[in-house]
């Protein structure tokens, strides 16, 4: 069995989708790997390393592809459809394709990728579950990013985040509130702490509050019946848009007295909900700064241009984009171990085994056989067809 590791192509995509580090365990259970020339390189990783640890390193890229039961990359199908087109031309049908695919958002990649033949495996997908976790990207790179979303405030901000007394006299703490307090959130959270912020959180799962509390935040009590918020896997449910517009009205005072606000608030396969509005950001003091980590899905702030900072009544609203890719190192070696784990998960004997009865191979596998074959990638297709069109 040969995995085949390409160098990423998406503008700005510095990660790689297996490090040396990740390897070991492949090469143990008999596979072979062959990674493109540079893959490494943006994150740190150089070929050199990579024969070190027992792979091999070619440059011709299409050689790869034709050679490989499996490629792996950080982003394909959806997550990179112009990457597809230069990276698959050559594949293999039924070669199988393990990368973030972003399925439920383009589910017409997804559907045109499945033509074909390979066998599409989105990283996205694999359910929130015990036995997943050590496979799950979305949640090793949101923690990266909720900690790199406070340095980015951090740095915009014209203030420091620590309480300092000094000769010249005591710098008081600035104030940080984060909303949403999932992976991303409590990362962001911890960090605030330790570089020495006031911190306040509000999650819309009350499960959430005692997690808030025991990193030395303070959570926000609002008057809103959340109930209905709570869905598995630690995810949350798609409530109203009178419910959203109720939640952004008791949130004004507690975003309107913060220095920084990061937003992470998200709910699967949903635009991110806009929680706070233009007026809330009118009445943030002038120099504070917003970080809007769902700016991918959109943006919790309704100023919010993915990619830019919008200035907004002296207000920076920063909606920055692929965040794990700034800390490309760290993020490739837990994307790589994700990988690597989900891998070791699927390929038995020297075969991957797409067995449906196991929940993470039917979480995550999108298509095969030329098909689409997931329920919710399949819904989603449908849903965004013209009535009465195939
Ligand atoms: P998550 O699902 O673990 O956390 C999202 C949290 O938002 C959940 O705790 C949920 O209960 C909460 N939430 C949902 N609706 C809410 C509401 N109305 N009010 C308050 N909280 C609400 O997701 P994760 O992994 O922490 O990611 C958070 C966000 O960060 C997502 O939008 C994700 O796409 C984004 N992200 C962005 C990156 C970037 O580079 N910009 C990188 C990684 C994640």
């Amino acid at each position: 069995m040969t995995i085949g590791v390409l160098k990423e192509t998406y503008p700005g995509e510095r990660r790689v989708a297996l490090t040396p580090g990740s390897v070991p365990a492949l090469l143990k259970a008999g596979m072979q790997i062959v990674v493109e020339h540079a893959a490494g390189e943006a994150s740190g990783y150089s070929d050199h390393a990579y024969t070190e640890a027992g792979c091999s390193v070619q440059s011709d890229r299409n050689e790869i592809v034709r050679q490989s039961d499996i490629l792996v990359c950080v982003r394909s199908g959806g997550a990179d459809p112009e990457g597809w087109e230069t990276s698959t031309a050559g594949l293999r049908s039924g070669a199988v394709v393990i990368a973030m695919m972003d399925p439920l958002a383009r589910p017409e990649e997804a559907e045109r990728q499945a033509k074909t033949g390979a066998t599409l495996i989105a990283l996205e997908m694999l359910p929130r579950i015990t036995r997943a976790q050590s496979m799950d990207v979305l949640s090793s790179q949101a923690n990266l990013a909720g900690y790199k979303a406070v340095l980015i405030a951090a740095n915009a901000l014209p203030k420091l985040l620590p309480m300092m007394m000094t000769a010249a006299g005591t710098i008081t703490p600035a104030r940080i509130f984060v909303i949403g307090a999932g992976v991303a959130g409590l990362q962001a959270i911890a960090t605030a702490k330790r570089l020495g912020a006031v911190v306040t959180a509000y999650d819309v799962r009350p499960a959430v509050k005692e997690q808030i509390e025991s990193l030395g935040a303070r959570f926000l009590e609002l008057p809103l019946d959340a109930g209905e918020a709570q869905g598995s896997g630690g995810y949350a449910r798609a409530m109203d848009a009178e419910f959203y517009r109720k939640q952004a009205e008791v949130m004004t005072s507690a975003v309107a007295e913060a220095d920084g606000v990061i937003t992470t608030a998200a709910v699967p396969g949903k635009r991110a909900p806009i929680l706070v509005t233009a007026t809330m950001v009118e009445q943030m003091r002038p120099g504070s700064v917003l970080v809007d980590l769902a700016a991918e899905r959109g943006g919790n702030c309704e100023l919010t241009k993915p990619g830019e900072t919008v200035e907004h009544h002296g207000v920076a609203v920063m909606g920055p984009l692929n965040i794990p890719s700034l800390v490309p190192f760290h993020a490739s070696q837990l994307f790589g171990k994700n990988v690597a784990n989900l891998l070791v998960h699927l390929v038995r004997q020297g075969e991957i085994v797409l067995d449906m009865e196991d929940e993470i191979t039917a979480g995550a596998l999108v298509a095969r056989g030329g098909q689409v074959v997931h329920e919710a990638v399949l819904a989603a297709l449908t849903a965004g067809r013209p009535a009465g069109s195939a």
